[in-house]
């Protein structure tokens, strides 16, 4: 399962990016807006700091415009995926950008049938948010399990489950449990994924019985 970062904060990026553990990262424009920093400047830096993935959303909402933007943000880097959003016009953008060669991630997928026409349409990724239907008072994983079941009914579409708008390790669990192929997160959550108390508890038992042998191994 890859791991990618949800944030356009550069300095947390390379930090998540030097354990080795990353795989890519999402940003949107409400993340953008977040940074409060030129947006191609962000996605230039991040690029080069992240050789995977790294999702950059269009503005536009008709299709001439999202080419156009997609295209823009596609010469940053050879890593850039441009993110449309789960429209017609999105759909349309998709095929022609794939057809480019560029990665696209299609994203406010609330529904299986949308994560369908994404797959139907050469995407690199499809983005289920899963916590927005948490909130809306669905069962975002739902989603996720009936993307993956419908995928995997058809072998010829290669879009990769990208589980979004995670909220709380358990929902990395979950989607690992599905097989999403790919989970993006806060970097709090990412964070939060290596931490359990017993492990803490523990580490501390062992140093206190190994101070007690007096011992040092180099
Ligand atoms: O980047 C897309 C998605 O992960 C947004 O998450 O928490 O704003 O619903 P959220």
């Amino acid at each position: 399962m890859k791991f990618f970062v949800d944030t356009a904060d550069v300095g947390e990026i390379r930090e998540l990016a030097a354990t080795g553990l990353l795989d890519g990262v999402t940003t949107n424009p409400s993340l953008v807006a977040k940074a409060k920093r030129d947006f191609k400047e962000i996605i230039a830096e991040v690029c080069e700091a992240v050789p995977g993935p790294v999702s950059a959303e269009v503005a536009a909402t008709d299709l001439d415009g999202m080419l156009r933007e997609g295209r823009a943000l596609a010469r940053i880097a050879k890593n850039v995926t441009v993110k449309v959003p789960l429209t017609w016009d999105g759909l349309k953008a998709c095929r022609t950008l794939t057809a480019e060669g560029t990665m696209v991630n299609v994203t406010l997928c609330f529904s299986a049938n949308q994560a369908l026409l994404a797959a139907k349409a050469g995407a690199s990724f499809i983005s289920p948010f899963v916590g927005r239907l948490d909130d809306a008072g669905q069962d975002g994983m739902e989603l996720v399990r009936e993307i993956r079941a419908i995928y995997d009914n058809y072998p010829d579409l290669t879009t990769e489950i990208l589980a979004a708008s995670i909220r709380h390790v358990t929902h990395v669990k979950q989607a690992a449990m599905i097989g999403a192929d790919v989970v993006t997160a806060p970097p709090a959550v990412l964070r939060a994924l290596v931490h359990h108390p017993l492990t803490d508890k523990g580490l501390e038992l062992f140093l206190a019985d190994w101070h007690k042998t007096g011992q040092r191994i180099v």
